[in-house]
């Protein structure tokens, strides 16, 4: 069985919307509600965990029933980092969950092709994550000045889902807690490990939302969509 993460309890400080940003409306729907769609229109996925702030567990409630066609889901309460959410999600596990994706909620982009090839080379090698090939060229600094310029062929931009199966995620995410580590994402904790992450290579579309214009984008993105149907 396939369950999903999905990180929720942020702020949105730079959306600068002064509520959390995945609850804002896209085309009609909240962003969280279109990501939440997406997973559920994968024949595989199994079930949803939606990881929200305190305060917003009775709106995101009322919001999810309203929605009709989702994948059987939980609400659970997330933490003060990424991180810390993602773990408490992590308790509300199906036991028989065998494979584990986390996926940002302000992704709502994502595509179904994505998502199934994470899941599928998740269950086949253990560790897989959505990713882009870099397309800048990237410098290392310290204090204002440049102190690298890694080769750009073997930069890629890390994306969700991250996909794994369920004792290498959970073992990462003790090992993560035993020792202080905080990453910024869930491949982090696995790679130190010692596990092998796979990437699937993504489109350029599947951005997190992060300021007002990549609301903007998403809008635009979404409209072709539409048009294309
Ligand atoms: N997230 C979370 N718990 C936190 C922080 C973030 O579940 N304590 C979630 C966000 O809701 C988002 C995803 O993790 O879906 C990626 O985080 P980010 O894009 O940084 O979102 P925010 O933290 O909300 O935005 P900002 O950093 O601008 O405040
Ligand atoms: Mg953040």
């Amino acid at each position: 069985m396939v369950a999903v993460m999905f990180p929720a309890a942020g702020s949105g400080k730079r959306m600068g919307a002064g509520k959390n940003k995945v609850l804002l409306p896209l085309l009609g729907a909240p962003v969280l509600i279109h990501t939440l769609r997406r997973f559920s229109s994968v024949h595989s996925v199994d079930f949803l965990i939606v990881i929200v702030g305190k305060n917003e567990v009775d709106e995101v409630g009322r919001i999810l029933e309203k929605e009709n066609g989702l994948k059987p889901y939980k609400i659970v309460i997330g933490g003060s980092e990424r991180q810390y959410s993602v773990e408490n999600g992590l308790k509300a596990l199906p036991e028989k969950a065998d494979i584990v994706l986390v996926h940002d909620a302000a992704r709502p982009l994502i595509s179904e092709d994505t998502i199934e090839k994470v899941i599928s080379v998740a269950r086949e090698k253990g560790a897989a994550i959505a990713a882009v090939p870099e397309k800048n060229t990237i410098k290392v600094v310290e204090s204002g000045i440049i102190t690298d310029t890694p080769k750009r062929e073997k930069l890629y931009a890390a994306q969700t889902p991250q996909g794994f199966r369920r004792d290498v995620l959970l073992n990462a995410y003790e090992k993560a807690r035993k020792d202080g580590f905080l990453g910024t994402d869930d491949s982090s904790l696995v790679e130190r490990t010692g596990i092998s992450v796979r990437i699937v290579i993504d489109d350029d579309k599947n951005i997190k939302l992060t300021t007002p214009n990549d609301l903007k984008i998403a809008e635009a993105y979404l409209e072709g969509e539409n048009q294309c149907e």
